[in-house]
């Protein structure tokens, strides 16, 4: 029996900890043989205590042989505590009508407290992943607080956006959905994202060859994928949570994973382009277990070299805003 991984969730009372905490439970993001333990942190508010309750009895009440603990607590030096995997969702979602950097005043507060805790009690081995948004900058504020944890430690979610964009690019081309591979995500997780169709390869050709239609490439999939977040905010009237837990667990199994190839959004060291410390998102392969190397090289054309220099200048300008922030 190998020894648990201690995983601290937050926001773990919250729509996407509901999807999510089951599946971490069950095997799906750490392998059928890993048990873990779940250090679940939410805020100091009564409700919101008692509601985390209820989400521990019932992962009690489905006897997962790999869950061998519940920590519940309010009290981040308790959660955090040696954590090997900080999963960082506890955050306001937007509403209908918001940008996600309409949040960054409010929620980038919690990621300094949240950087520093992490960085003082968590495990040596701790790795860090930010979900809630504007996920890459607060990823960064996170980051910037840490002395212990080197920044590479700290990753911002844009997984979601590259299962979106892998769905879109089967839709398009009326293949099956394991037909397309090699689809990252550059930059924010934001509209301005650029989802790289010219790297994505569909039944092992290039996908430019199987969907010739540039302007759909250029236009409608861009922005489909760009704004998913928000068509389905204004259906659902809630933002995503099932399918954005689901990117987690493939954001973690992947980065666990050695040799696997994905998107992650990663402090820049100028890769592509992108600001020195900016998180952005970029193609990345798995080393050892939690640790990655970027993918550097892909070539760009000038479309794909003026979406990565406008989602660059988003970054610069959420990272200005929250000046103050940063360690
Ligand atoms: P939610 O409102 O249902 O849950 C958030 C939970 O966080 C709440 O239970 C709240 O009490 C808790 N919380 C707030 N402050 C906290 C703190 N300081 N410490 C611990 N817990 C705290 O929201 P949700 O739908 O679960 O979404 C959470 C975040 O994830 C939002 O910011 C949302 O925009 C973001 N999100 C990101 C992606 C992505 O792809 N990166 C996808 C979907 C949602
Ligand atoms: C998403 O992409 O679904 C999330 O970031 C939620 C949002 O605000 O769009």
């Amino acid at each position: 029996m190998k020894t648990p991984l201690r995983v601290a969730v937050t926001g773990a009372a919250g729509q996407i900890g509901y999807s999510l905490l089951f599946r971490i439970a069950s095997g799906a993001m750490f392998g059928p043989d890993q048990p873990v333990i779940l250090q679940l942190i939410e805020a100091p508010v009564e409700k919101v205590m008692l509601a985390l309750a209820g989400v521990a009895m019932e992962l009690e009440d489905c006897a997962f042989p790999l869950l061998k603990g519940i920590v519940q607590t309010s009290d981040p030096a308790i959660g955090f505590k040696d954590a090997n995997w900080c999963l960082l969702i506890g955050a306001k979602p937007r509403g209908p009508g918001m940008e996600r950097a309409d949040l960054l005043k409010d929620n980038g507060k919690i990621f300094i407290g949240q950087g520093r805790v992490i960085d003082a009690v968590a495990a040596a081995d701790a790795r860090v992943c930010v979900v809630g948004n504007p996920a890459n900058t607060n990823c960064m504020i996170a980051a910037s607080q840490a002395k212990r944890l080197p920044p590479e430690r700290f990753t911002a979610m844009v997984r979601l956006d590259q299962n979106r964009a892998q769905t879109q690019l089967a839709q398009k081309a009326g293949v099956d959905l394991t037909a397309v591979k090699d689809i990252f995500i550059y930059g924010n997780h934001s509209p301005s994202m650029f989802p790289a169709y010219a790297q994505a390869t569909i039944n092992g050709k290039p996908a430019t060859s199987v969907i010739t239609d540039t302007a759909w490439l250029q236009g409608p999939f861009c922005e489909i994928v760009g704004k998913r977040g928000a068509a389905v905010i204004a259906a659902r009237g809630l933002s995503s949570a099932a399918s954005a837990a689901n990117a987690l667990v493939d954001h973690v199994r992947s980065l666990v994973t050695p040799g696997a190839i994905h998107s992650l959004a990663v402090k820049s060291n100028g890769h592509y382009g992108f600001d020195a410390n900016v998180w952005a998102g970029m193609p990345v392969r798995t080393t050892t277990p939690g640790s990655y190397e970027v993918i550097t090289g892909h070539a760009m054309d000038d479309f794909a070299k003026s979406k990565l220099a406008a989602t660059n200048k988003e970054l610069v300008e959420e990272r200005a805003f929250v000046a103050e922030m940063i360690a």
